[in-house]
């Protein structure tokens, strides 16, 4: 293991050098994945725009029935045209969603805290490959903790995954999570990013910050930025906006989806910055003038 002292800064990101490995294939970082990991893919990210809008509807997972989604079998179908992928637990996804959607899968794989824990960041793999396979999902999100007490259960639950995955063709999500003392800085999230693609990550879910640009070109794997908290609707799209510009290939957004007045007229609005090139103004006006 490399000596940390007296290391030199990381800076020459090239954000303007496109990815040089991509070859044909449209995911940044698989085009040397075999063909099943690649159809999965597909199945998420979008062949057209590269791009992909996942809905999160995960919170349960921790946080029992939330704010906006304590009907999810009511809410779902009214989201479903107009994202491309849905992520969840499998207990979520198999009670509520039909099973002839014909949309992408995320599924929640780790679990093992309740909002009741101070700390969150000690999770356990909970989901083997022979589910994940049965219910045909496109990649197994992994809560991972960089910096925080449980990291190394984290990482542990995410190797585990990645070495399934690879076995099945499934990919693997990171989903970068950030604990109660931690900075959102871009310097953690260059850090925790680029872990997790090393590790054998196909994708890496991870929040906006100063930098983001440079967060995006140090990881070989596509971004998609969590949503976070709920904004008004007008400060989504910004930011949703914002990440796309900067070279996030995509959105997963829970709250700022579901805790809108008009959730499926907001997934409307998302998925036309995500997908269309809309400016956040126009999808903003999409947002007001749609009922
Ligand atoms: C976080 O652990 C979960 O994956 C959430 O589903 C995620 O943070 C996205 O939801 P939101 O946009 O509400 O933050």
């Amino acid at each position: 293991m490399a000596d940390v002292d007296g290391l030199k800064v990381a800076k020459d990101y090239k954000v303007d050098v496109p990815f040089a490995n991509q070859g044909d294939f449209h995911v940044k970082g698989a085009n040397n994945l075999d063909w099943g990991m690649k159809k999965h893919l597909s199945n998420i990210f979008d062949p057209v725009s590269g791009n992909t809008v996942m809905f999160a509807f995960d919170h349960g997972y921790f946080m029992g029935s939330t704010a906006g989604l304590e009907r999810l079998d009511v809410l779902l179908p009214q989201l479903i045209p107009y994202v491309d992928v849905l992520m969840g637990t499998r207990g979520a996804i198999r009670t509520c969603v039909p099973a002839n959607c014909q949309k992408g899968i995320a599924l929640r794989t780790t679990s093992g805290s309740s909002m009741l824990n101070d700390d969150l960041s000690h999770e356990v793999l909970a989901v083997d490959i022979e589910d994940v396979i049965r219910m045909n999902a496109d990649c197994m999100a992994i809560q991972t903790f960089i910096g925080a007490d449980g990291q190394l259960s984290s990482l542990d639950n995410l190797s585990k995954a990645v070495n399934a995955g690879m076995r099945y063709s499934v990919p693997v999500m990171g989903v970068v999570a950030v604990g109660k003392q931690m900075e959102r800085t871009g310097r953690f999230f260059k850090l925790a990013t680029r872990i997790l693609a090393e590790l054998g990550a196909n994708i890496i879910k991870t929040y906006n910050c100063e930098d983001f640009e440079e967060v995006v070109a140090a990881c070989p794997v596509p971004i998609v930025v969590a949503g976070g908290k709920k904004l008004p609707e007008k400060e989504a799209l910004e930011l949703a906006y914002e990440v796309i510009s900067k070279g996030a290939r995509g959105v997963d957004m829970g709250r700022n989806i579901f805790q809108s007045q008009k959730p499926a007229v907001m997934a409307q609005a998302v998925n036309m910055v995500v997908h269309k090139g809309a400016t956040a103004k126009e999808a903003y006006e999409f947002f007001q003038e749609t009922e």
